[in-house]
């Protein structure tokens, strides 16, 4: 097989076959394709697209490049979820305890990652001696008998994806649909998913901007997933403004506290409740989605829930004091409002612009290598479509610096003020197949 010829069939439109697709994966991951035939591949496959079986194999070629979590010596359907990202999104700290309370497993393997805040694990890293360096075995112990753990992310996983993605960084070929499909799904499967629901996002914070994107995108990965096995779920949700109140790590954490209580904010517990819902329904704990729900709403109110985040926090050496009392969660210096200029309703709160203003305080990683402040952020007061009264306050800054006009001045930029509203549905669209 030669590459040459492989970029040209795809240039002109034709179909790769599951071997062709192996040959690819394998010979580029090992070295033996150099990056400017892979980048042409991959242009090739921007202009002329994929097929169903093509993605499906492309995803597994990829899976199989490095490792795989076996997560088979946990007992019963292990369900993952993946969200395409966005601005204070809370939702995994919630869903896990949340799901884990009906007994569907809930074995995570997390990040940090670069962004406006930190990931799930420096989230919960802001509880006190929170770890997630536990090996394999614990894992899996942990798991079984509390039905949740989260470990940190390890080994070589996906290395295939991980090559390809820099590639396509710098060739102008991340946007592909085909492309992205697969790599998410390539890492989703090798960490061990029997089924997955996926939370793609959409709006002005999300990598996929436009609901027809989303959507695209939604199906494409949820045809992958069942495909090759694995039962699959989606839901287009908005993230054109902020999910819930708070963007910031501890912060997250006390939203996240709150909502398993059923004292959070409405369009986090919806989603939450809505994918929640897909969990235990494919992790088989329900009849249907609505019955599902329904058990979710219970442990919500019962008190289960929140009981399950304090088990799942000991198992993983934290302090389960910290969510009886979130006020012993990391605290900023200082607390600032942020008063509204003119009277009106609220029309529009920028989604990436606020994560980025959270960020400026010290919320997230500008690079890999940052520091992040687990104390900071923000915590909006008003979301798109409330009244506001001039002086009243739009958010609270939490922060340990003293300067920050320019987180100020991004916040009044992006918070718009009218005497109408358009309100953005919480979820555009449940995609099945
Ligand atoms: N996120 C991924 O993991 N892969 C892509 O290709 C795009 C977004
Ligand atoms: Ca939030």
């Amino acid at each position: 097989m030669r590459m040459v010829d492989l970029i040209e069939k795809k240039r002109n439109g034709k179909t790769l076959t599951t071997e062709e697709i192996n040959y690819v994966v394998t010979e580029y991951t090992n070295g033996d394709i150099p990056d400017y035939q892979m980048s042409a591949l991959a242009m090739a496959i921007y202009f002329q697209n994929m097929t169903e079986q093509e993605r499906a194999d492309l995803t597994m070629a990829m899976v199989h490049s490095g490792d795989t979590i076996d997560l088979s010596p946990i007992e019963g359907i292990k369900v993952d979820k993946h969200s395409t990202g966005g601005v204070g999104d809370t939702t995994t700290l919630v869903l896990a305890p949340l799901v884990a309370a009906l007994d569907v497993p809930v074995a995570k393997m997390s990040g940090r990652g670069l962004g406006h805040t930190g990931g799930t694990i420096d989230k919960l890293e802001s509880i006190e001696g929170f770890h997630v360096e536990i090996d394999n075995e614990q894992f899996i112990d942990l798991v079984n008998r509390d039905k949740i753990a989260v470990i940190g992310q390890s080994g070589n996983l996906t290395p295939a994806d991980k090559k390809l993605y820099a590639l396509r960084d710098v060739t102008a070929t991340v946007d592909s649909i085909p492309l992205i499909a697969s790599s998410i799904m390539s890492k989703k499967i090798a960490a061990g998913a029997d089924a997955i629901v996926l939370d793609v996002k959409t709006g002005a914070g999300a990598f996929m901007k436009k609901l027809d994107d989303a959507e695209e995108l939604a199906h494409a990965m949820v045809r992958i997933g069942n495909n090759v096995g694995r039962k699959t779920m989606a839901v287009i949700s908005d993230m054109s403004q902020p999910l819930g109140f708070a963007i910031g790590n501890s912060l997250e954490v006390k939203e996240a506290i709150d909502t398993l209580q059923g004292k959070g904010p409405k369009d986090l517990e919806e989603l939450c409740l809505v994918l929640g819902s897909q969990m235990v329904y494919l992790a088989g704990k329900a009849d249907s989605l609505e019955d599902a729900k329904e058990k979710l709403k219970e442990v919500m109110m019962n008190g289960k829930a929140l009981e399950k985040f304090k088990v799942f926090v000991a198992g993983q050496g934290g302090n389960p004091d910290s969510i009886e009392h979130p006020e012993k969660l990391p605290q900023a210096t200082y607390q600032i409002e942020v008063p509204a200029k003119a009277s009106g309703v609220v029309s529009e709160i920028v989604a990436d612009a606020l994560g980025t203003a959270a960020m400026l305080l010290g919320a997230g990683r500008a690079t890999k290598d940052s520091v992040i402040d687990l104390a900071v952020g923000l915590v909006l007061k008003k979301k798109v479509g409330d009244s506001v009264q001039i002086g009243e306050s739009l958010v609270t800054i939490h922060t340990n610096k003293e300067n920050i006009q320019n987180v100020m001045d991004m916040i009044y930029e992006n918070i718009k003020i009218s005497e109408t509203a358009e309100v953005p549905p919480l979820i555009y669209k449940v995609i099945t197949d």
